[in-house]
């Protein structure tokens, strides 16, 4: 096991009818910023659970913040903030409006004159303005870690950013929230946290035995719980090893003491910024190819996932490894997950080439656990992936 340093300080309220105790997590002489995407809130009830348990603060509220949070729109929030004085920021939503939220902390005290350079330049947030969540959507894991992704259409980019001042400072997780998430998301869930698992996971194996354990759990529980989910979002007890699942798959344990690779990430992130597509779409187009790709460096632990996760027994470690990648190409068909890029747009051609592009010129010269996954080798992963 590699030395490592943890701390994750986000207070997590967990289950059912917790929303109401919002009142005593937010300070009384806060002014407040409620920010929330394209209205779901508003037809599901949680809007008016949220209102009815902040009643006694003073309250500003901005909706609208789209999924792939857009930069321009944020930015109209960042005006409303400095304009009202707001002193504390509460997101109610999925990853979008929490990692929106998570720009907006950290712009809000931000002291260079433009935001976007805390993305371009990979400015480290070291102290942002407070803020908490109500999760409604599990997924991303925004609710538990100092991360987020901002797209901006203007350039078609899509960035990540980040620090330890932005660990929300509490969210509230309750998982009867599912109930109204439609199909297309619960998928998206589930594919988004299991690749999360997998970027922890996947690389080779270091003798870290508790963590490979902590990842494999939580695998296994993705699995047995994602027919229930999708068959019945009410079914309060699945709904809840989901939501907790996705917390626990990127709150920041699972890549302790172990090597890490994030290049589906890095390689998916271009998909949605150049397409459009789902987050947790491009991470299913991209894995597959990419475990093949990097077969040699990755088959102990694909074989070791084949083995302990999906029953693989028969076979070389190559037979187990190569079946452990069919499987999962497999599980992402049954939760209804396209896996080649031509599923998703006829216009695919270059895109390999864009996006080695891209990353030459950003400088991510080597990516993955090795640092060794160049932009000629990004660009036949892509390639793969059509
Ligand atoms: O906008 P509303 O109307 O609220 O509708 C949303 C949105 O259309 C809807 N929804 C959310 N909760 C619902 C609901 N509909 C009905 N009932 C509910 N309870 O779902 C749609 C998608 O929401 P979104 O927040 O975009 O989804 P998700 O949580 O999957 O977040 C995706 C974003 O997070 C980033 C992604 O890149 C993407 O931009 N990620 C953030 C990460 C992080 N901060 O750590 C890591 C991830 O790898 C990921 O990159
Ligand atoms: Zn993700």
């Amino acid at each position: 096991m590699n030395n490592f340093e943890f701390k994750n300080p986000t207070k997590i309220i967990f289950g059912k009818d917790t929303i109401a105790k919002l009142e005593n997590e937010i300070p009384q002489d806060a002014k407040v910023l409620l920010l929330y995407g394209g209205g779901s809130i508003k037809k599901n009830g949680i809007y008016e659970q949220v209102k009815s348990a902040i009643k006694n603060l003073k309250v500003v509220e901005f909706g609208g913040i789209p999924a792939n949070p857009e930069y321009a729109v944020l930015m109209d929030a960042l005006k409303i903030i400095k304009d009202e004085e707001i002193t504390y920021l509460l997101a109610v939503g999925g990853g979008s409006v929490i990692d929106g939220t998570k720009i907006l902390s950290a712009a809000a005290l931000f002291e260079g004159d433009i935001p976007w350079d805390i993305l371009s330049k990979g400015i480290k947030t070291e102290k942002g303005m407070p803020f908490g969540t109500v999760l409604t959507l599990p997924a991303t894991g925004s609710e538990m870690n100092s991360g987020a992704v901002i797209t901006r259409a203007e350039t078609k980019e899509k960035r990540t950013m980040g620090g330890p001042g932005l660990f929300p400072e509490f969210s509230i997780l309750d998982p009867q929230v599912i109930s109204s998430i439609p199909q297309r998301q619960l998928a998206n869930g589930l594919t988004d946290a299991f690749t999360h698992v997998l970027e922890q996971y996947m690389t080779y194996p270091n003798g870290a035995l508790l963590q490979d354990r902590f990842a494999e759990s939580v695998l296994q529980t993705i699995i047995e719980v994602a027919p229930k989910v999708l068959k019945d979002p009410t079914d309060y007890k699945a709904a809840a090893d989901f939501m907790w699942s996705c917390t626990m798959a990127l709150n920041g344990l699972l890549q302790k003491g172990v090597p890490t690779d994030w290049a589906v990430h890095a390689m998916g992130h271009e998909l949605t910024a150049l397409f459009g597509i789902d987050h947790a779409r491009t991470l299913a187009v991209i894995a597959p190819s990419h475990y093949k790709y990097n077969f040699e460096a990755k088959k102990e632990k694909l074989a070791q996932y084949g083995e302990r996760v999906w029953n693989i027994t028969e076979g070389s470690t190559d037979d187990k490894a190569y079946a452990a990648i069919e499987r999962t190409v497999a599980f992402f068909h049954e939760l209804g997950i396209d896996t080649k890029l031509s599923d998703y747009t006829k216009d695919y051609e270059g895109t390999a080439e864009t996006i080695s592009k891209r990353f030459t010129e950003r400088g991510w010269l080597g990516l993955g656990e090795h640092q060794t996954l160049s932009p000629d080798k990004v660009e036949k992963i892509v390639k793969m992936a059509y």
